[in-house]
This record gives structure tokens, sequence and C-alpha cells, in this order.
């Protein structure tokens, strides 16, 4: 079963509370939190105080994706704030070992990002040890960006690698993905759909969107 990961970032920000609620009802699997410090990437969204207010909202599990320089720095800040799953990026990362364990001892779940000029070969040796490894398929900052094809290859070939010494690890995939695209996605190996402009647009509601998501998949 697919699951749907909406990001919060490109909500309508002076409803955030309701537009989460109506995420949750629409029946989202994952709320994706995209947390950035302008360092990272070139821009900048939001930090503890939002995931801590907006925690009482649902039990559905916080995906906390780390778009921040030195991200095992803050990892016991975002835990307590009500990450679920700390989803930090590798390069940003100088000890990706000793970051993993420092995740799985607060246990939470933990997975890798790559951006898509990383290849996923960088986490041959620790792939046994995640739950989740996000592919990006556009360069992260930004919503509204153009899907990058050659993810999927990146999505084949990691799905290959997990298939001895991680058969349950999951795949996400982040950027650009919508009613289009998620088929092809999902056939190569996705487990988990991150969408943001497809999902909080003025075109259609929060709901129609993720059935539109869920339907392109039949
Ligand atoms: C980009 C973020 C994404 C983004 C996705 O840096 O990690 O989660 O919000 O937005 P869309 O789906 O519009 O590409
Ligand atoms: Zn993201």
């Amino acid at each position: 079963m697919v699951k749907i990961a909406p990001s919060i970032l490109s909500c309508d920000f002076t409803n955030l509370g309701r537009d989460i609620k109506k995420t949750v009802d629409a029946g989202a699997d994952f709320i994706h939190i995209d947390v950035m410090d302008g360092s990272y990437v070139p821009n900048i969204s939001f930090g503890f105080p939002v995931i801590k207010a907006i925690r009482p909202l649902t039990d559905l599990l916080f995906d906390v994706h780390l778009m921040i320089v030195n991200p095992s720095n803050y990892f016991d800040e975002f835990i307590d704030a009500g990450a679920d799953l700390i989803n930090f990026h590798y390069e940003a990362e100088v000890h990706v070992d000793r970051a993993i364990q420092k995740v799985k001892s607060r246990g939470v779940k933990v997975g890798i990002t790559l951006n898509p000029a990383t290849p996923v070969s960088v986490l041959k040796h620790v792939l046994k040890e995640l739950d989740l490894v996000l592919i990006m398929s556009v360069n992260p900052g930004f919503g509204g960006q153009s899907f990058i094809p050659y993810s999927l290859d990146k999505v084949r070939e990691l799905r290959e690698m997990a298939k001895e010494c991680n058969p349950n690890l999951l795949i996400q995939i982040d950027g650009g993905m919508d009613s289009k695209n998620i088929k092809e996605a999902v056939d190569a190996g996705v487990d988990v759909v991150v969408a943001g402009s497809a999902i909080y647009n003025d075109k259609n509601t929060i709901e129609d969107n993720i059935s539109a998501l869920r339907d392109a998949l039949k």
C-alpha cells in the first residue's frame, strides 16, 4: 500500500491548523515537515515551535525532513518537538553512522535523504540500519519545482541494493510529484510519495487532490 505524505510547506500558513486537519481527514499517511535553515538550502521555513504547535492535531507520523547543516546537533530538539521520523541529508552530516545511532537511541525512526546528484551507493554500508531513504527528485529548497526523471533510476538501484540487507526499507520520493508521474515512481519501487503543490493549491480541495493521487495508482 503506497503511502502519501503531504508536504505542509505548501499549506496556507494563515490556516495551517485547518489545512492539517483537512489533510488528516483526507486520509494522508504521514505529515511531511520541511525544515530549512537558509544555509544548507537557499530558503528558510520553520522549526521547533511550529512542529510543537501542530503536534496535538494528529497522531499521524511526523516525517521531519531536515534541510539544515549539521542536523545531528538538533535531533533531540526535533524529537522533543514531536518528530516520529528524522529524515536528514547525507550531504549535510559529517558523521553519518554516528548520526543514525543517535536517532535510533531516541527510539524514533531514521531516514537518510539523498540530493539528486548523490549516488545511492554511498548508503551501501548503513542501509540495513535505516527505516527509510528519501530520494530527492528536485534540488531541495522550494516547493513547486519540476521532477528530475533520473531520480527513478536511483529508486530502482536502491530497491535492488536493499533487497537482501533491508527488505522492509521504505523508499520515499520528494519533489515535483503529481498524478501524472506517481504511477511510474511506484512501479520503480517507491513506497512513500511526498507531494506539496499537487495537494495544496487553489484549483481543488486537499481531499480531491489526495484522491487524485490515489486514483492515478489504480
Ligand atoms: C523541497 C521539499 C519538498 C517540497 C515538495 O525542498 O523537500 O518536500 O515541499 O513540494 P512539491 O511537491 O511542490 O515539489
Ligand atoms: Zn521534503
